[in-house]
């Protein structure tokens, strides 16, 4: 299961991805905004950080305006490992290296074309572990 959530500058594209997953057979469960009525977007970082951290989904997207204050939100939440991508390489490399649980897009930055293919990428690369592990166990040990 793919969490996802956005504020109102992200809703269109997240309507617009969580469409483009459905027809990939992709699991996802939408945890908001349902509309564009002007939302504070750390308060739409939680809900898909907590079901993260909880098992409930496996990995989440978050969306805002430019994927910056999103970011910023998620990754201020122990065990949330947040990449803003725009574009395919860090996406891969978000999960190969940073073993990143969540990607962050830009809804007024990217394009949605641009957009699946990010969310694609993240979604087929896994976490190639051995040297990363010990880099990310230095992120994990910032957040004591
Ligand atoms: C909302 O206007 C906008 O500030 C927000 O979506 C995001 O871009 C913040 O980083």
């Amino acid at each position: 299961m793919i969490g996802i959530g956005s504020d109102h500058a992200g809703f269109e594209l997240k309507s617009r991805v969580i469409k483009h997953l459905k027809e990939r057979g992709v699991d996802i469960k939408d945890y908001g905004v349902y509309n564009e009525d002007s939302v504070d977007y750390p308060d739409c970082a939680v809900p898909v950080c907590e079901a993260v951290l909880s098992g409930e989904c496996e990995r989440g997207i978050l969306i805002c305006g430019t994927g910056i204050g999103i970011s910023i939100a998620a990754n201020k939440i122990n065990g949330i490992r947040a990449a803003l991508c725009g574009d395919v390489f860090s996406a891969a490399m978000a999960k190969e290296h940073n073993d990143a649980n969540v990607i962050c897009l830009g809804g007024r930055v990217v394009g949605h074309e641009l957009a699946y293919m990010i969310v694609d990428t993240w979604l087929s690369r896994d976490y190639l572990g051995g040297k990363h592990a010990v880099r990310v166990a230095k992120i994990h040990a910032l957040e004591k």
